[in-house]
């Protein structure tokens, strides 16, 4: 039998540069510490400075010698996530692994990023397509670079879709529907951007994970129910935060793959490879949110050989 994949199966990092988006809270915060520990040079990124400069303070708390550094990004402001990526390719020759992680989780009452789309698509997957297509050139340069992007359990429950109908929900707004297909967004640009990268014959990959139920800052709109479910279901940090490290670090682990919890319907337990939503083998859905995120960010997402 397999034994389980813990931190303790994570090679040295040193030598690596890791960017963490949304890294001052919940998993972002824990698997910048969990990197540091093992000697990475993590790029810990917030949007809120004051609330970054706490989390990388707590940061070497836990780790005295750990090579940190800070850097604010709004994700929901793509002039921002373009000024930042231009600084940081400035600041920094190499890019070993990107981790989107930064997520927004069903707000109460409909929002809009500064470029006016639903704050949950806008963020969770816009701002993170602009982001990956603006550091590809440094993830091209860097050797067997990664790409881990943060999906959910909710991208394979019944309300997960692409509402292309209604994409940023300004008919009627749903907060379920609205995380569910962001989550799912996320899932499928994934895996579309590692069949590009392996068509272009690039050395980077694009493996996805999720955390399970983990209970984190993410339930804060969630109210009572969260609290419950919280207290009922949820694994805490140390444990949500293996999926992502086994993608981001596993030698073993290859693009496309999907990383999830083994337990409780994928809820709970130690990382294995986990099913994504069948949707990303659905070549139409796939090029449609291409192309689409592609012009309603005004990109052009090129791969190199
Ligand atoms: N926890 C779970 O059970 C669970 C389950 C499935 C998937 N996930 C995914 O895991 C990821 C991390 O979530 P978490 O549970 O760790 O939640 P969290 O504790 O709320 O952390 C989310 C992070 O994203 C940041 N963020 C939000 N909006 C942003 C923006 N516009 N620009 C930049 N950063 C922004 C937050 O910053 P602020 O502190 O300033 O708000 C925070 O640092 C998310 O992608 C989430 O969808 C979590």
């Amino acid at each position: 039998m397999m034994s389980n994949w813990t931190v303790d199966n994570m090679p040295s990092q040193k030598g690596k540069t890791f960017l963490v988006t949304g890294a001052n809270s919940g998993l972002g915060f824990g698997t910048s510490v969990a990197l540091a520990k093992k000697g990475a040079k993590v790029i810990m990124t917030a949007r809120d400075l004051s609330k970054g400069t706490k989390a990388m303070f707590d940061l070497k708390k836990e780790a005295p010698t750990a090579d940190v550094e800070l850097m604010q990004l709004d994700l929901a402001d793509l002039n921002q996530v373009k000024a930042f990526a231009n600084a940081f390719k400035e600041k920094y020759q190499q890019l070993d692994v990107l981790i989107n992680n930064a997520g927004v989780m069903m707000p109460a009452k409909r929002d809009e990023t500064k470029q006016g789309f639903e704050i949950q698509f806008g963020t969770n997957h816009l701002g993170h397509f602009v982001l990956t297509n603006e550091l590809l050139e440094i993830l091209e340069k860097t050797p067997d670079s990664r790409i881990v992007v943060l999906s959910s359990l909710v991208a394979k429950m019944n309300k997960a879709d692409i509402y292309w109908d209604d994409l940023h929900f300004e008919k009627s707004y749903d907060k379920m529907a609205s995380y569910a297909q962001s989550k799912l967004a996320n899932m499928l640009f994934a895996a579309e951007l590692d069949r590009r990268l392996k068509k272009q014959r690039s050395a980077i990959t694009c493996i996805m994970a999720h955390p399970g139920y983990t209970a984190t800052n993410l339930q804060q709109h969630m109210g009572w129910a969260g609290r419950i479910l919280n207290f009922l279901m949820a694994q805490k940090v140390e444990m949500g935060i293996l999926p992502t490290l086994r993608a981001a670090t596993d030698p073993n682990a290859k693009g496309g793959e999907y990383y999830g919890p083994a337990k409780m319907g994928n809820y709970r337990g130690y990382p294995v490879l986990n099913e994504p939503n069948k949707m990303v083998d659905d070549n139409g859905a796939n090029q449609k949110l291409w192309q689409l995120s592609e012009q309603l960010t005004n990109t052009n997402f090129v791969i190199h050989s």
